[in-house]
């Protein structure tokens, strides 16, 4: 099965049509990929197949998005990043209540190394936290918080590298095949649906998580939303991004003080100047 170029861009101007979703700033060849997996799980052999298949099913737009957007996540990613973090969120001012937004959040992995990484510092009631995806599938096992066992050898693994002194088992119950995140992890966590491409962006934040997800555009979209995302921030903020991210243009980079490109973390001058 492969599906062409001329295709998929018809198929991807149908459904912006459709259904407002915005799949025509997508990286071609990433998403070619992903849209032969989802005819391959839908067992069709063309995208006219699947085409006539939502016409006759509303609701198999939501999963065809799920299955297109399912990405690789996990806790503690790129250990020595969140050695840097910790430094960083231990030296922030909290006179106030800090914002952050997990773009792209997954199945959660991201917000629960990020709410562990505050619970250590002693923070974690000072920070709120808006974690975002347009995938609903992934945001409902991300507020379930349950992981396979299987998973937690290399989160344990991970997490040993960012806190060699610390006991990863405090934060989870287990059943007998599953790990379920404590609670009080996650009650500072609003999880909501969010299309980067499409919706409006929503608010101001200290931090911007958006770690391996801009992997999934097109140059032009990248740019657009990088833009975005600096508009976002608030003075001092930090805009995070991920290994499987190019690093910044030198001319984005430029607009950011303290660039420590090789952890793909980019703090925002305290003011700017119009
Ligand atoms: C590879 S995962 C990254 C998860 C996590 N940030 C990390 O680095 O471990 C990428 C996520 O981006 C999300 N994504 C893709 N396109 C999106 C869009 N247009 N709007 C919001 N999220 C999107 C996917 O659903 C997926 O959950």
């Amino acid at each position: 099965m492969s599906v062409s170029k001329a295709e998929l861009d018809s198929f991807t101007n149908v459904l912006f049509q459709k259904y407002g979703i915005d799949f025509t700033c997508y990286e071609h060849q990433s998403l070619s990929r992903r849209v032969n997996r989802v005819l391959h799980n839908f067992k069709v052999d063309s995208i006219h197949e699947l085409w006539v298949m939502m016409l006759r099913d509303r609701n198999l737009i939501f999963t065809f998005m799920d299955q297109i957007s399912v990405g690789l996540t996990s806790m503690f990613r790129d250990p020595m990043t969140w050695v840097e973090l910790k430094k960083i969120f231990s030296t922030y001012k909290y006179d106030r209540v800090i914002n952050v937004w997990n773009a792209g959040c997954s199945t959660g992995e991201e917000v629960y190394t990020l709410t562990i990484m505050l619970d250590e510092l002693g923070i974690l009631d000072k920070v709120n936290i808006l974690a975002t995806d347009m995938n609903q599938s992934a945001m409902e096992d991300a507020k379930k918080g349950i992981y396979h066992k299987v998973k937690m050898i290399d989160y344990e693994k991970h997490y040993k590298q960012f806190n060699k002194f610390g006991n990863f088992s405090r934060y989870y119950t287990t059943d007998e095949n599953h790990i379920i995140m404590k609670d009080y992890l996650i009650k500072n966590v609003k999880f909501k649906y969010h299309n980067l491409t499409t919706d409006l962006f929503p608010g101001q934040f200290d931090f911007i998580f958006n770690r391996n997800v801009l992997i999934y555009f097109d140059q032009k979209m990248k740019d657009k939303l990088i833009t975005q995302f600096y508009q976002s921030l608030k003075p001092n903020g930090y805009y995070i991004l991920g290994f499987y991210d190019s690093i910044l243009s030198e001319e984005q980079k430029s607009k950011y003080i303290n660039t420590l490109s090789s952890f793909r973390l980019f703090q925002k001058p305290a003011s700017v100047l119009a």
